[in-house]
């Protein structure tokens, strides 16, 4: 017997030592992965495990299919492929498959414009939870989202998808989304990162900054939200930053996002394969997305030349693998396939609603009581827009429009008009039907309605209603004729129906469906009511409904500035007019290379501080009710300072306040705007005489601005006045807080 073993333990050295192979096989196929053995796994895994997982993969039935991306399984190691899928605005699925009778429809949540609107970082935490609920239930693991690239000027074809033109609110915005989305045990990529503020040639146009201005505008918002976010992952742009890709950016991707800020992450590209692939893992971007085997032989060929060291290899594999051990198909988690639709869509209805701004309401002309006789125009009225095109496109099993959501809320339409436009919109989607293409919406004429007409109606009804609408999506900017201007079709139809109803002393509201900033100073004082719901999801008409009707007032605040003319906006100079690919290569202004001369000159930091008059400020919106501002008290802290303020509901129906704190530096050191956002809070809901004391924390950091000729934040001493305001030119309060000592914070370089 014991010759017998000593002849087996023999035959098993030799075996060893003429096949390490057998022995690498047999030891590693006892390591499967978890989170505590990650090292172990590293050094079992052979070079091109490692380079295909840090490539994006096709789906190896995966069960959710046709989502944007996956990254590859490597089952004897018990790695599991894991499923990421867009957008902002909802989980993007297909909603039917082959192989299913089931139906896969997602919820069609308020885009990130609108929901910055709300200043209520609770409320999106909350329905970003709704969000992430139904991610996780679909068997996804990470949602692309939130877009959150500033909103530097109204004609970037995105900007519905992104928060605003301020990086505090878009950063708080973008942690509170996040954090709501995470804590359900699935990840976001808070993208594009960086500078990615434009369509026009998005995948090589060059965003040309003065660091100034990125650290203050274009990348401070990312700071905020990764630091108080905490993402799984990031997501680089298409787009260069100062002549390199973002996604082979060194000091981008490693030296500002993790030694800087502490991301712990992963990064990933956007959705498409540049050539230096092995620059951008060397950068710190760990995932290459969607994938292809040319990435794949480009990474090995690098690891067998020595172009990309083991440690480089390993440490974009370590993230990876980080990231699949938090996700629930690592966790074998039995998703259910069965979100409760029905509830997301309430959540995706109160989102709106408590987001959605009131522009304009002339002698309290809103709200209605819900009886009257409504005159409902424009063709959005039946072809309402519950979000732009796009990977940010959800797909809900229905959209409400205006005509259904006002007859819902209980009011009697002009049935003629309404059959009108129901049936002018049934002609168009049947022309869709037949040329097998969609309408270019962006460009869809505003169908004529004739004065005598008009006349009628405004003779059978109470109140005229006019939808106004706007598309856009990635791809493609905006454009200023017909897009930011009103076409000729919508003023005239304003005009004609303003004089006429207000010949018979009866109102006018306008309701804006759009994805952009829209021109507004030379009608708004035509019109009686204006709302703002932007493209406020597949209940949102429900919202605006609610809103008419008063059985929700209105407390959203504009989170970007609507100008009198484009031309006033100082990006208007560098922003592409039209994607013109005439000219040189390379030397095309605004399509090539887009240098952001306005610097930090960005919104209200302009128009506030160059005295610069707009249609509607940022920080603007109304109420029903109004609200009194108490005295503001000061308490300097070992940070900063602590502000409270009482605010008081002195109108007669109950209402929610934002309050803005903006604060105007000492006079001296680097030029600043007049005043900077540096803090925000909403009361609760306020019944009338009811008071709540808000509280609002800066810190001397949030205070600081970039100083370039020393490479660092600076906050100077002297006295900083603190401007306690219900928008950014509507100043309630005043209060002042004295930095003593200056203080530096050079960044890491
Ligand atoms: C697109 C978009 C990005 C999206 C990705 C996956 O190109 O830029 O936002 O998440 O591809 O669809």
């Amino acid at each position: 017997m014991y010759a017998k073993s000593l002849f087996l333990i023999s035959i098993l050295i030799a075996t060893l030592q003429v096949c390490p192979q057998v022995a690498f096989a047999q030891k590693t196929d006892s390591i499967r992965l978890r989170s505590d053995n990650i090292d172990q796994v590293l050094q079992v895994m052979t070079t091109e495990e490692k380079c295909s997982l840090l490539v994006g993969a096709a789906d190896e039935g995966s069960g959710v299919p046709n989502v944007a991306g996956y990254t590859r399984a490597i089952p004897r190691l018990n790695i599991p492929q894991t499923v990421l899928s867009d957008g902002p605005a909802g989980l993007r699925l297909s909603p039917t498959r082959p192989s299913s009778s089931q139906t896969f429809y997602c919820t069609g949540f308020p885009v990130g414009t609108l929901t910055a609107c709300s200043w209520d970082p609770a409320l999106v935490e909350e329905m970003t939870k709704t969000m992430g609920n139904e991610v996780r239930e679909y068997g996804v693991d990470v949602l692309l989202a939130p877009g959150m690239n500033i909103h530097r000027n109204p004609l970037c074809g995105r900007n519905f998808e992104y928060f605003s033109e301020d990086p505090l609110l878009s950063g708080r915005m973008a942690a509170a989304y996040v954090r709501g989305v995470q804590s359900q045990g699935v990840g976001c990529s808070v993208k594009h990162f960086a500078a990615n503020n434009q369509e026009t040639n998005r995948l090589e146009n060059d965003s040309r900054i003065s660091e100034r201005a990125l650290r203050e505008i274009y990348l401070k918002n990312f700071e905020i939200a990764i630091k108080e976010g905490r993402p799984w992952t990031v997501m680089s742009s298409y787009n260069k930053l100062n002549g390199e890709y973002t996604q082979q950016s060194h000091r981008l991707l490693t030296t500002i996002l993790r030694n800087e800020w502490g991301f712990e992450g992963l990064v990933m590209t956007d959705w498409g394969c540049k050539d230096s692939t092995v620059k951008a893992v060397k950068a710190g971007n760990d995932l290459l997305m969607p994938g292809n085997q040319r990435e794949r032989d480009r990474l090995m060929a690098a690891v067998e030349s020595g172009a990309l060291s083991l440690t480089e290899l390993d440490r974009a594999v370590r993230r990876v693998l980080e990231y699949i051990v938090k996700t629930p198909r690592y966790k074998n988690y039995s998703y259910s396939n069965r979100p409760d639709l029905q509830a997301h869509a309430q959540m995706a209805r109160r989102a709106a609603a408590e987001s959605i701004v009131l522009l304009r309401n002339e002698n309290g002309a809103l709200p209605l009581n819900g009886s009257e006789r409504v005159a409902l125009y424009g063709i959005s009225s039946v072809d309402f827009f519950g979000v732009g095109t796009g990977s940010g496109f959800v797909h809900t099993s229905h959209v409400a429009n205006m005509q259904e959501a006002l007859v819902a809320a209980g009011f009697t339409l002009d049935q003629d008009l309404a059959d009108y436009y129901r049936h002018l919109y049934a002609l168009q989607q049947d022309k869709e039907r037949m040329e097998a293409s969609a309408i270019d919406k962006r460009h869809r004429p505003e169908p004529e309605v004739t004065v005598r007409a008009i006349e009628r109606q405004s003779q059978a009804n109470d109140v005229a209603i006019i939808v106004l609408g706007r598309i856009a999506g990635e791809g493609a900017d905006r454009v200023f004729h017909d897009d930011f201007q009103l076409t000729a079709p919508e003023r005239e139809l304003i005009q004609n129906v303003s004089l006429v109803y207000h010949k018979v002393g009866k109102r006018v509201v306008v309701v804006l469906n759009i994805v952009g900033v829209v021109e507004t100073a030379s009608w708004k004082d035509l019109v009686d009511a204006i709302i703002l719901p932007w493209t406020p999801g597949q209940e949102g008409a429900h919202a605006v409904a609610d809103i008419i009707k008063g059985k929700v007032n209105p407390s959203g605040k504009l989170s970007m500035t609507f100008p009198v003319n484009y031309m006033d906006i100082p990006s208007a100079a560098n922003f592409p007019y039209r994607w013109d690919m005439s000219g040189k290569k390379g030397e095309r202004r605004g399509v090539d290379f887009t240098p952001y001369e306005e610097d930090i000159w960005v919104g209200y930091r302009h128009f506030i501080t160059h005295g610069v008059a707009v249609s509607y400020p940022f920080g603007y919106g109304l109420s029903y009710t109004t609200f009194d501002y108490g005295q503001p008290k000061v308490k300097a802290n070992k940070d900063g300072f602590t502000a409270t303020i009482t605010v008081t509901n002195t109108g007669n129906v109950p209402g929610r306040e934002v309050v803005q704190l903006y604060v105007s530096a000492p006079a001296g050191g680097l030029e600043k705007p007049s005043r900077e956002l540096k803090a925000f809070a909403k009361t609760k809901t306020l019944m009338p005489g009811e008071s709540e004391k808000l509280t609002l924390t800066v810190s001397a950091y949030d205070l600081a601005s970039f100083n370039e000729s020393t490479t660092a934040w600076e906050t100077s001493a002297g006295t900083y006045v603190l401007l306690f305001g219900a928008s950014s030119t509507d100043i309630r309060q005043t209060a002042h807080y004295k930095v003593k000592k200056a203080a530096t914070w050079p960044i890491a370089e």
